[in-house]
């Protein structure tokens, strides 16, 4: 069960009063300019930066400015529960955390903590096809606590079955295809540093701990092919390789296998070629539930639903992947109003606090999915940092509910929130 909202403030209060400040801030600007100050600057362009301008991410945040909550007063909601059904299984709170890759960059341990800091407050995480642990190890830390594994359909349907196999055998509770990132988005902070962590060979756990995968890695490490030019770059690369790819570092710095999986990821990890044929197959593939993500339009996630998915994920990828593309909040509202109360609808894309995800519940949303924040207490406490920002995030959500007498998850309908008047002038222009 989440602490409640009181518990948490109480906690935070009387440590307070002994003169001890949280080690991860409560809320979000003050989280995201901390976990900046201590994140290198690649770090900080991969995970913080978005596609082209930056206007997807600006405009996932702008969308939940044009919604306010109304709150109701004299309602007697003493206890709160947060707990919802998803998929069949009971969840301490509609909150998830979502995937993200190559974690590595903002500390050490990335996935195995970032699942043990989720397992410590029941939430459960998916984890990502770009992780930096192979899912078994996350998996191991996680206990009882729901996991998920999210999937990058790759070129080599091999790969796809058994990367799907490897989540069925440690314990997935629904498998989320992600469909928005067939190739990478165009994302000018990573560029003008010309940092890419895949091709320093982190973020590649999931495949280089893959039997399939390493077959297909060995095969290619037989062919002839050129050497690279010596130069400090390649060398500075060579051992970033050599050091993230599993097996001991001397041994590796003289194996052509890291580059070698290197070089086959970046070839196999994605297939652009992506159709509703590919994801028609699922159904005979794997008894898991399957998941969507990165569905943006009603259209899409009818079909989602006309092939079997078990729920979508209204989402554009923190907008990373398209510049200037619809608010994933706005397409929830359109989505809902589509398809109407039954599909289960997950959603992220500019959560960063419980009135956010009272916000996206009222809109029509069943659970939402936390990315960046979690990263951002990783890199400021590890396990315990990721733990402080769901309890944070849990605390406020309760607390919002106290104050606008919702009871439970299902009370917090449309009703209760109110579209905010768009000032004179911004009309007039829009
Ligand atoms: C992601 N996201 C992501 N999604 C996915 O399906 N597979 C992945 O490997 C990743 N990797 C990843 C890395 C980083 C650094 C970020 C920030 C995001 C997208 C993620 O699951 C989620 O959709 C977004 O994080 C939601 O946006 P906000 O709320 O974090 O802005």
């Amino acid at each position: 069960m989440p602490d409640t909202g009181l518990a948490r403030q109480s906690t935070l209060y009387r440590a307070g009063t002994l003169g001890r400040r949280p080690v991860v801030p409560t809320d979000f600007a003050e989280l995201e300019r901390r976990a900046k100050r201590v994140s290198s600057a690649e770090a900080w362009a991969y995970v913080a930066g978005g596609a082209g301008e930056g206007r997807t991410v600006r405009r996932n945040r702008e969308a939940f400015d044009r919604w306010a909550i109304e709150p109701r007063m004299a309602a007697g909601a003493v206890d709160r529960d947060l707990s919802v059904d998803l998929l069949g299984t009971r969840l301490p709170s509609p909150v998830l955390l979502a995937p993200v890759g190559a974690a590595a960059l903002m500390g050490r341990d990335s996935d195995v903590a970032i699942a043990t800091g989720a397992a410590a407050t029941g939430t459960p995480y998916v984890f990502s096809n770009q992780g930096c642990h192979p899912m078994e190890a996350s998996a191991a830390a996680m206990g009882d606590t729901p996991r998920w594994f999210q999937l990058y359909w790759s070129k080599d349907e091999r790969l796809v079955d058994s990367l799907i196999a490897r989540a069925e055998r440690v314990g997935a509770g629904a498998l989320v295809v992600t469909l928005d990132t067939t190739v990478l988005g165009w994302r000018p902070q990573d560029l003008n540093l010309g940092s890419l962590p895949f091709a320093k060979g982190l973020g590649i756990a999931q495949y280089t701990s893959d039997p399939v995968f390493r077959e297909i890695a060995a095969e290619r490490a037989k062919q002839p092919r050129e050497r690279p030019r010596v130069t400090l770059g390649a060398i500075r690369a060579l051992i970033a390789m050599s050091r993230n790819h599993p097996g001991p570092f001397w041994a590796n710095l003289r194996s052509p296998a890291p580059r070698a999986s290197v070089e086959t990821f970046l070839d196999i990890y994605s297939n652009p070629g992506l159709n509703w044929e590919h994801l028609a197959t699922l159904p005979e593939r794997t008894g898991l539930p399957f998941v969507l993500k990165g569905i943006l339009h009603p259209d899409d996630a009818r079909r989602a639903f006309e092939i079997g998915a078990a729920a979508v994920v209204v989402s554009n990828h923190g907008g990373r992947q398209v510049d200037n593309a619809v608010a994933s909040l706005d397409a929830l509202v359109r989505i809902r109003a589509a398809l109407g109360p039954e599909p289960t609808l997950l959603f992220d894309s500019g959560i960063r606090t419980g009135a956010d995800v009272f916000t996206a519940l009222a809109l029509g949303a069943d659970a939402v999915l936390l990315g960046r924040p979690h990263l951002y207490g990783f890199a400021l406490a590890g396990a315990h940092g990721v733990a402080e920002v769901i309890r944070n995030v849990l605390a406020e959500l309760d607390l919002t509910m106290a104050l606008t007498g919702a009871r439970t998850i299902a009370d917090i309908t449309r009703d209760r929130l109110r579209p905010v008047e768009t000032p004179a002038p911004e009309r007039d222009r829009a």
